[in-house]
């Protein structure tokens, strides 16, 4: 079993490039289902859902490779619809095949992405998305079956939450649809523009991505593509924390400062002194860190409920209270009762926490239950006194490339032993 030794207490001081998104590479990554071309993706993290959605693409018959940070994908030979379990199960967002499969092939058979760490994670507003396009989708025992029979049509589709997934899943169902199909209620998140930004180069007709109306005009010629994926806002989130965590000054770059005003202003009001420009942020803390007003987690461009943990981390040790409000998902304070066995004092009711600051956390062994409460560990250990422990590292090795080599160029000491 594989663990991150973390020595706290070291200032952080240097530059980080932030990588390529996570929540925008893995739908692109579906979407190269639709042209049967070639796809060139630059800017692709490594990333352990990285390699479970290529490992999806060679099951369906396409062609990766990977050279550096850019990956290929030819959907040309692409001779199957199924996904199996196994695979199914590697990642919750494997449900974005569907639409994409669907699209291009007619018919599609998946088994239900596995119930998730954060809570119960439905996915019924990707099924009546897809059923409103005519597609008929049966359910049996935990596998879905799903054909279009004489083809899918464009439609009117109101998603009851303004869910990213479903909202990605229409959008990419909606390109092998008759006509046009509009998407109201929509989630406007960041990634769903890189995604129209990305169908766009294969020749698709997309507009209104970033608002909460999507329209998508169906069955266009489709060619090869080229396509840079945008920086990851939540890891350039999580280096923030950690500067505001370890104390220092750490400059984020790469990152439109814009998509993480909620962020940044909380940080401000802790006590950092934080400057964007261009596509940096640079993020100083000398003193300590203050409570701040109630965080209450919400889509785009609401404070993101990924960037909840890791932020939770750097408010464990200061002064204050601060009251955290998680309206997303029903189970994501997992980190919580890890952060305590490093000194933090939080109380959580439901989706409620409250954390009031201690003057310092110390290391502890400690074990990431998911992926952001595991970056929660990471930030509070590099705050806290003496050395932690993290282990459950597949959770954080799904969403962060190489973090421990960016954060020891910053002065960390994290070391990833057996
Ligand atoms: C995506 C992100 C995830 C982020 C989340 C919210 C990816 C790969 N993952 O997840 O990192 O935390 O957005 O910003 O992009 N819901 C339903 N029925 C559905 C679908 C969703 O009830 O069919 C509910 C969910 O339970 C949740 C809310 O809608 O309460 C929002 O979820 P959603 O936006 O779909 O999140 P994901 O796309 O799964």
């Amino acid at each position: 079993m594989s663990a991150f030794l973390v020595e706290g207490g070291r200032r952080l001081s240097g530059a980080v490039a932030v990588h390529g998104a996570k929540n925008s590479v893995l739908p692109i990554l579906a979407a190269t289902l639709l042209s049967g071309g070639r796809s060139v993706i630059h800017n692709c993290p490594r990333l352990s859902d990285v390699d479970a959605s290529l490992a999806i693409l060679e099951h369906l018959g396409c062609r990766t490779s990977r050279e550096g940070d850019t990956v290929t994908v030819d959907s040309g030979p692409m001779d199957r619809y199924d996904v199996p379990d196994a695979l199914m199960r590697e990642m919750r967002s494997s449900v974005i095949f569907l639409g994409a499969i669907l699209a291009r092939t007619g018919q599609a058979s998946l088994s239900r992405p596995g119930g998730c760490e954060l809570g119960p994670r439905p996915i019924d507003l990707h099924l009546a998305a897809l059923r409103a396009m005519g597609a008929r989708v049966e359910e049996r025992g935990g596998d879905l079956l799903c054909g279009a029979g004489a083809g899918l049509t464009g439609c009117t589709i109101t998603l009851a939450i303004a869910s990213v997934g479903a909202t990605e899943n229409a959008m990419l169902a909606a390109c092998g649809c008759g006509g046009t199909t509009t998407i109201l209620n929509a989630a406007r998140e960041p990634e769903i523009l890189d995604l129209q930004r990305f169908l766009r180069a294969m020749g698709a007709r997309v507009e209104g991505a970033g608002t909460s109306t999507v329209v998508v005009e169906g069955r266009r010629p489709l060619h090869d593509c080229e396509h840079r994926v945008m920086a990851d806002r939540i890891v350039a989130a999580t280096y923030l924390a950690a500067g505001a965590a370890a104390g220092g000054e750490v400059l984020v770059t790469g990152i439109d400062g814009r998509q993480l005003s909620t962020v940044t202003a909380v940080l401000r009001e802790a006590g950092c002194r934080l400057h964007s420009e261009g596509d940096f942020i640079s993020l100083r803390r000398d003193g300590v860190l203050r409570g701040v007003r109630p965080i209450r987690t919400a889509p785009y461009p609401g404070f993101p409920t990924d960037a909840q943990p890791p932020v939770m981390a750097a408010l464990c040790a200061g002064e204050g209270t601060t009251v955290l409000v998680e309206t997303i998902f029903e189970n994501r304070f997992r980190h919580a009762s890890e952060l305590a066995r490093m000194g933090a004092d939080i109380r959580v009711e439901g989706r409620v926490a409250v954390v009031c600051g201690v003057p310092r956390l110390h290391g502890a062994p400690v074990e990431a239950a998911d992926l952001r409460g595991g970056a929660a560990l990471l930030v509070a250990a590099l705050g806290a006194e003496g050395e932690s422990r993290i282990t459950g590292l597949r959770h954080i090795d799904r969403g962060y490339d190489r973090v421990e080599e960016a954060l020891t160029a910053l002065g960390a000491s994290v070391d990833r032993v057996e």
